[in-house]
């Protein structure tokens, strides 16, 4: 699956000045530090590609959804994690547009790194205002701009999209990687394909379902998800979470699955046939196995349960390729984490087998369960929404604005 836009490798940046998106939205812990870095490890590449040329590199973020400037969601603390990871200094300018950025820029010698100010403490940044846009390119004294923030590029953002008509716009090595690899596990996945999909909510996954429909060879449902199904088909849930008003979607779903694999349709969507159940969600609630069809009325699906653990295990166990989206319990307490730890185990431990985790939660999770920081699988992708909706395959506009590739 080749990419079809231009990318850093394509045009002559030897020791150019360049802008460079990044996503830096990286999660904080109750205390406001970086708990995971995964992102600032993935844009590493494309910063040391380009400081090998020589290049003058000034990076672009944003972190979190402040209203105007919020102390708390400063980068600086991302230019100090930053310059730990390159072993080389980062400097950081508490402003991302006006004078003092020009005259640092201007000051900065070839290979140096400087990272400016979260982006949205300006409104022009979600509003994808031209001006603030055209202001940030001039500023920054770069020739070129360099999309590699692919945690982003679904959004349509003065930094993601206005910004392109400013500077020719190239992809980075993340952003290329990272729509190579979720779109080679879609369009032309080592069969059996099979997705896993888990997380809370099947309104937050329709478009992805739908194609994993189409394009999967099975679809594993685990998660709060699985309760919105397991209801729809006739059973009770007791007091579980679940969505009432999905019905409709899942007729619909089951309607084009029917279509692709007829009376298979139970084994092509394979629904918990037990869970985890608890009458309260705390570190101190513990886990009791039920059948589907024996929830009582007090009790909480938190997790899938050891039978369809050992199912979801053996089915895995065949695939080419597994692509995952979503924890498949209330994973942020390990008694209601086995389903997620299971799958992480297995997915780890087969070589053989294509693993494409998608980002925001799921990627957290195996984040903090695999000592190999996410290297145990093929690919573990830095973005939530985007991996959504490329995986959905959605036309991306962070994407879409750079340059194509030369015919
Ligand atoms: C993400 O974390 O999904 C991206 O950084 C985009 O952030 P947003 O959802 O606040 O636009």
């Amino acid at each position: 699956m080749s990419f079809y836009k231009q990318t850093i490798r394509d045009v002559p940046l030897d020791g150019k000045t360049v802008l460079v998106r990044a996503d830096y939205n990286v999660p904080l812990d109750e205390d406001n530090h970086i708990s995971d870095d995964l992102r600032i490890r993935a844009s590493l590449p494309t910063l040391e590609y380009l400081i090998k040329r020589g290049c003058k590199i000034v990076i672009i973020s944003h972190l979190g959804r402040p209203e105007g400037r919020d102390a708390a969601l400063s980068l600086q603390q991302v230019s100090e994690r930053l310059a730990v990871l390159l072993g080389r200094n980062v400097d950081f300018i508490d402003q991302t547009i006006g004078d003092k950025v020009r005259q640092l820029v201007k000051r900065a010698p070839s290979s140096s790194i400087i990272l400016l100010e979260n982006l949205r403490y300006y409104a022009e940044e979600e509003a994808n205002n031209t001006d603030f846009a055209k202001q940030i390119a001039e500023d920054s004294g770069a020739r070129y701009f360099i999309q590699d923030g692919f945690g982003v590029v679904h959004r349509a953002h003065a930094s993601t999209d206005a910004i392109t008509a400013y500077l020719p716009s190239v992809a980075g090595l993340l952003l290329e990687t990272e729509y190579t690899r979720i779109t080679e596990a879609m369009e032309r996945p080592k069969r059996p394909l099979i997705a896993v999909m888990g997380g809370a909510k099947v309104s937050d996954k329709i478009g992805i379902i739908e194609r994993f429909v189409e394009v999967a060879d099975t679809i594993i449902i685990g998660g709060a998800m699985a309760n919105t199904f397991l209801a729809y088909k006739g059973f009770s849930l007791g007091a579980s979470k679940l969505e009432t008003d999905q019905n409709d979607t899942i007729k619909a779903i089951y309607a084009a699955a029917e279509k692709k694999v007829g009376h298979k349709v139970d084994e092509f969507i394979v629904l918990p046939t037990d869970v985890a159940v608890s009458t309260s969600i705390s570190h101190l609630s513990r886990r009791k196995n039920v059948p589907i069809n024996d929830v009582d009325n007090d009790e909480i699906a938190l997790d899938i349960g050891d039978a369809t653990i050992e199912t979801m295990t053996k089915l895995i166990a065949d695939a080419g390729t597994v692509v995952w989206n979503g924890t498949l319990g209330y994973a942020e307490l390990s008694e209601f984490a086995h389903g997620s730890a299971r799958l992480s185990l297995s997915l780890a431990v087969q070589s053989a087998t294509t693993s494409i985790i998608g980002g925001g939660d799921t990627a957290d999770f195996v984040l903090k369960w695999d000592a190999q920081e996410g290297r145990s699988f093929t690919h573990v992708s830095t973005g939530g929404g985007a991996s959504l909706e490329l995986m959905a395959g959605k036309k991306l506009p962070g994407i879409e604005c750079l340059l194509d590739v030369r015919k």
